[in-house]
């Protein structure tokens, strides 16, 4: 006997498990229920199928496994970034919108490379430097707030982050070019997170028919945008990047291990990338935190005199955060009620076992951050706002990923963390204010968050500082 005949015996054929039961309701129907109710339909499905059930995948054709189960978010997250495929699941979706260079739409040693270029950059030490920054951009958009008139917090949210990402990771100065591609951004932001954006999600409906169908609009928009980036690209290239900090002068800066930069066109798609990525996701996590404070007064007086205690009258630094422990539970405890991602995907390219059942190539798996994050039986009374469930706890990364896991766990987290701690001190330091009378919120499904309905409409009552 060959030792491949040998080989191919001595395996033993797995045969794939039955996929878990799950709602037997038409693809569109499923589509439009997660549309309209992003977490009720997360919560509901929970409920009457238990911690896995079988859906239709949004953005292409089969089925996907939901998980809520510790064990089986386990098995997604260690798999080998080859055989669980996140590119390959995201692409269908994701790859015309940001271009097919992006890292969310690379998989196995192809993502594993443009990883390695682009961690350093984000590495959670190097935040400090973009700390001062933060605070300055926080502060202009807060002097601008008005006193005693309803304003929507989540769009003030946008404002700071838009700024932080076009200065501390394009690198933009102050100036026409900011003004110019602040502009740009917005109308691109307003369309991908108004009530278009399900047109542009969703595959079916990508056909260009000029500007006045969304897709159209969009694409225009994005081309917009993306022209404004290469020219930034080319500055940077013959301007050179001595003496700078912000991330697009490290990325072009960047070496593999052959020597080998980064193309044009990857720096192109992975610009387009973190500023989609990293923007809306923040702001809209800034805009939850607030929802939940002012709705607790008592987790909210906590806050204050934390950072009374820890940073005083002053700017909060660096050296505070890590003293600043209720804030750190504050914002976890946002983002286990209420994620900006639902969940995350990967597709089966072999066949795989995930929490003891053996899947097919081909399936797609998909872990449930909000499944997950309501469970009972890891979060006792799962609906209730509690920052105190994180203090002094290291929460298991199977139990509470709002960044998603493993290979693939989001590149900007510390980035973020950072910017949402700076930013929500920065505001509890200088203003009071409180959700505008009469507000219900709702959460609903935008470009590629879930957000409060309406902004959270707040009123600020006064100046601090
Ligand atoms: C609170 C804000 C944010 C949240 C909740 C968030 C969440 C996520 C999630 C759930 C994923 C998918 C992870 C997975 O598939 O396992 C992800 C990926 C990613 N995020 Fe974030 N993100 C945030 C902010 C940012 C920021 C500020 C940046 C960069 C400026 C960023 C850049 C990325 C990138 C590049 C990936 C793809 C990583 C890869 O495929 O290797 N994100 N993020």
């Amino acid at each position: 006997m060959s030792a491949v005949v040998a080989e191919a015996a001595a395996t033993p054929t797995v045969t794939p498990t039955a996929l878990p039961p799950g709602p037997r309701t038409p693809r569109l129907w499923q589509t439009i229920r997660f549309a309209l109710w992003p977490y009720a339909t997360a919560g509901m499905a929970a409920q009457r199928w238990g911690e896995r059930y079988t859906v239709w995948s949004i953005g292409e054709r089969g089925k996907m496994v939901i998980f809520t189960d510790p064990e089986a978010i386990k098995d997604i997250f260690t798999a080998n970034g080859d055989d669980l495929r996140s590119g390959e699941a995201n692409a269908p979706i994701l790859g015309p919108i940001l271009g097919w260079h992006s890292i969310l739409l690379l998989d196995g040693e192809r993502h594993h490379r443009e990883r390695r270029l682009m961690a350093p950059p984000f590495h959670g030490e190097r935040m400090h430097v973009y700390g001062r920054l933060m605070r300055e951009i926080a502060d202009r958009v807060i002097d601008a707030w008005p006193v005693g008139r309803p304003f929507p917090i989540h769009r003030e949210m946008q404002a700071i982050t838009l700024d932080v990402i076009l200065r501390a990771v394009f690198g933009v100065d102050e100036g026409a070019a900011l003004t110019r591609v602040r502009e740009q951004v917005e109308r691109f932001a307003a369309q991908a997170n108004g009530p278009s954006a399900p047109f542009i999600a969703l595959k079916p409906f990508q056909i260009d028919l000029g500007r006045w169908t969304p897709w159209g609009r969009f694409v225009r928009n994005r081309d917009a945008i993306r022209t404004i980036l290469v020219d930034e690209i080319a500055r940077r290239r013959a301007e050179g990047t001595a003496g700078r900090t912000d991330i697009l002068s490290l990325l072009v800066e960047a070496r593999d291990e052959h020597g080998a930069p980064m193309s044009d066109e990857e720096l192109l798609d992975e610009m387009f990338t973190l500023l989609m990525a990293g923007q809306e996701t923040t702001a809209t996590s800034l805009a939850w935190v607030f929802y939940h404070l002012l709705r607790h007064p008592d987790a909210l007086a906590k806050l204050r005199a934390e950072l009374a205690r820890v940073v005083g009258g002053g700017p909060v630094e660096a050296k505070h955060l890590p003293q600043l422990e209720y804030l750190d539970a504050v914002t976890k405890e946002s983002a286990r009620l209420t994620p900006v991602a639902t969940n995350v995907m990967r597709r089966l390219h072999a066949p795989a076992r995930i929490g003891g059942l053996d899947l097919p190539a081909g399936i797609s798996v998909s872990a449930s951050i909000y499944g997950t994050h309501h469970r009972p039986d890891l979060w006792p009374d799962p609906e209730r706002f509690q920052p105190e469930r994180f203090l002094g706890a290291r929460p298991s990364p199977n139990t509470f990923f709002p960044f998603g896991g493993g290979v693939r766990r989001c590149l900007g987290a510390a980035f973020a963390t950072y910017e949402l701690k700076i930013v929500l001190a920065e505001v509890l330091s200088r203003v009071e204010l409180r959700i505008a009378p009469g507000y219900r919120m709702r959460p609903v499904l935008r470009a590629i968050t879930v957000a409060p309905s309406r902004g959270v409409p707040v009123v600020m009552e006064r100046r601090i500082g």
